[in-house]
């Protein structure tokens, strides 16, 4: 199975053509896509016209679902799909109807503030303003091979808390509290420096800035090194920026990217519907109990 497909830019993502993701994908066609996302990082797919049923359908051929946070009116975000989160700055009756609203959301990987963040993230865009609203994408493999050797060292066997108090857009979340002391605050901890388990390639993961503090280390240190990382980790030879056309869907990694958007006059109406996908974990291997052999032997 060949794609048609032309890189976006040097350092990462790539443009597929010529296929409907609204249709039912043969098992060929998805597992070349997904053969691509590992090379490209990041996938684009223009002109694209999904039910939100279609676009669960075609998020599934990659892996499980990952539950989505739900929104503050404490309801699904797209009623009958659980699997769907609204990324949207637009007001209905007084309600969002997603989240993100229009200002800058800052650099981030999804979701890094959970033990165990979801690997990919697609994004369709529905509505999309005239100007502004645009996402910039960094390559981390890139990230973590121009840090200077001395700083990489330092970090290879160092590890991050990533805190989930705020969203990316700067919104402290519901029921969470500002953090007050980076050293005690609740936060799942990852290592800086991780294999991506599908390409064996390291990557940076640096997940978000606020509150990130590098565990065992006093305060004045572990700033130092977070804020040399991240001062390094961003650079426009690996970063890529999408303006958005209606239509578009975006497949990207969170384990070898991170992304931002920028602002957009919030008069104006953006609407993307986006899926998640969970990591599944390595299964513990069964034992072989004699009982075990025998009832395997019965089959
Ligand atoms: C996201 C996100 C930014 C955007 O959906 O995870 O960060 O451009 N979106 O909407
Ligand atoms: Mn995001």
């Amino acid at each position: 199975m060949s794609l048609s497909i032309r890189k976006l830019s040097p350092a990462l993502g790539a443009e597929i053509f010529d296929i409907d993701l609204s249709q039912p994908l043969s098992d060929i066609t998805a597992s070349a896509i997904e053969k691509a996302w590992y090379e490209h990082s990041i996938l684009l797919f223009r002109n694209q016209h999904l039910s939100d049923a279609e676009l669960v359908a075609f998020s599934k051929h990659f892996g499980e679902l990952d539950a989505p946070p739900i929104g503050t009116s404490n309801r699904y975000w797209v009623e009958g799909f659980p699997e769907v989160l609204v990324v949207s700055n637009v007001i209905e009756n007084g309600v969002p109807i997603g989240n993100l609203g229009a200002k800058e959301v800052t650099w981030h990987s999804d979701m890094s503030y959970e033990e165990v963040p979801p690997i990919g993230s697609i994004l369709y865009a529905l509505e999309v303003p005239p100007v502004g609203g645009s996402t910039e994408f960094v390559n981390m493999y890139a990230a973590l091979e121009h840090l200077p050797s001395e700083l990489r060292r330092k970090v290879e066997h160092l590890s991050i808390k990533h805190d989930g108090s705020v969203n990316a857009a700067g919104d402290l979340r519901l029921g969470k509290q500002p953090v007050t002391d980076v050293v005690t605050c609740p936060g799942p901890i990852h290592p800086i420096v991780r294999t991506h388990p599908k390409t064996g390639r390291q990557a940076l993961y640096i997940g978000r800035r606020p509150n990130a503090y590098v565990c065992g280390l006093p305060v004045p240190e572990s700033e130092e090194i977070v804020n040399e990382l991240w001062s390094r980790a961003i650079h426009p030879d690996w970063t890529w920026r999408l303006d958005w056309q209606v239509g578009d869907i975006v497949f990207w990694d969170n384990r070898c990217t991170m992304h931002r958007r920028d602002p957009f006059d919030p008069n104006s109406r953006r609407v993307m519907h986006r899926t998640q996908l969970k990591e599944k974990l390595p299964q513990p291997p069964i034992e072989l109990t004699p009982d075990r052999v025998l009832e395997s032997q019965a089959v």
